[in-house]
């Protein structure tokens, strides 16, 4: 049978896509930064099959942590394949079936993250304030902190097919269209496997591409008091190289940017 056929999405999304290792040690060492403690609690906003939320947790014995999403088949595929790949710690680890924007959660984290472009998925900028808002009120009021990453770049609006070989398997990242009345774009991706055989179009999205300046307004809005950026120009390097600064001038065809809001 091909492989793509046997095939398990979110199997392949982790591993051609993510990388949980480092997105924990960036998140702890920027809360570590500021805070000068460590973080204990962490909400994973937008989890998909919370490979943040379960590194997180093996990371120390202390901390905890709570994925969100609306998808009940990622969560479902966390609790089959990701929990039971713990050596320990699962009970450290609440999975919540909810929509971000609605999610009425009564607890306070150290941090809480929206990662791999999910406040995209956000595309009004009523969702966005409504959502950044209960953010803010489910963080600890002295050491809290919110952090998501963002894409753009002029490449961002041409239709275009981005391929990378990722282990074993090749990711296909499709731009099919970006409007730029209201600024959505459309992407999907797709997975080529050893025998040529496709996983085609398995995650699809319709996002808002919203830009550096307008998340920040909106979180300045709701409340946070100082933002840090750090900005990883792919035009220059094929993997993410980050720098925090506070001004890129000139043209960037494409580049990724984590924003920590306290
Ligand atoms: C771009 S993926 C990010 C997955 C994962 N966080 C990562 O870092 O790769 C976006 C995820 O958000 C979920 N999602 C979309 N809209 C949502 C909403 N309104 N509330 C909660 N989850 C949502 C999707 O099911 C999907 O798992």
């Amino acid at each position: 049978m091909a492989f793509a056929k046997q095939a398990d999405k979110f199997a392949c999304y982790e591993e051609a896509i993510q990388n949980p290792r480092k997105d924990v040690i960036f998140l702890t060492k920027t809360f570590q930064s500021e805070f000068h403690r460590k973080a204990l609690r962490l909400r994973e906003d937008f989890c998909g099959t919370a490979a943040i939320s379960r590194e997180f947790i093996s990371s120390d014995f202390e901390r905890f942590a709570v994925g969100v999403d609306i998808d009940s088949r990622a969560i479902d595929w966390c609790i089959e394949h990701g929990l039971s790949s713990l050596h320990s710690g699962s009970d450290r680890l609440e999975l919540v079936l909810a929509d971000c924007r609605e999610f009425q959660d009564t607890r306070c984290y150290d941090i809480i993250s929206a990662n791999n472009y999910s406040l995209f998925l956000l595309t009004s900028r009523i969702d966005l304030i409504k959502y950044l808002k209960r953010v803010k009120e489910c963080l600890d009021p002295s050491h809290g902190m919110f952090i998501c990453d963002l894409t753009g770049g002029s490449d961002c609006f041409v239709k275009r097919k981005v391929k990378r070989q990722c282990g074993s398997l090749v990711y296909i990242w499709e731009q099919e269209g970006y409007n730029f009345i209201d600024a959505s774009w459309q992407c999907a991706l797709s997975f080529l496997f050893r025998d040529g055989s496709l996983l085609k179009r398995c995650f699809q999205y319709t996002w808002r591409l919203w830009t550096i300046a307008e998340v920040m307004d909106a979180l300045y809005e709701v409340g946070f008091n100082k933002i840090r950026v750090w900005f990883s120009d792919l035009d220059e390097a094929e993997e993410f190289v980050y720098e925090e600064t506070s001004n890129i001038s000139g043209t960037v065809k494409s580049w990724n940017a984590i924003i920590a809001a306290v």
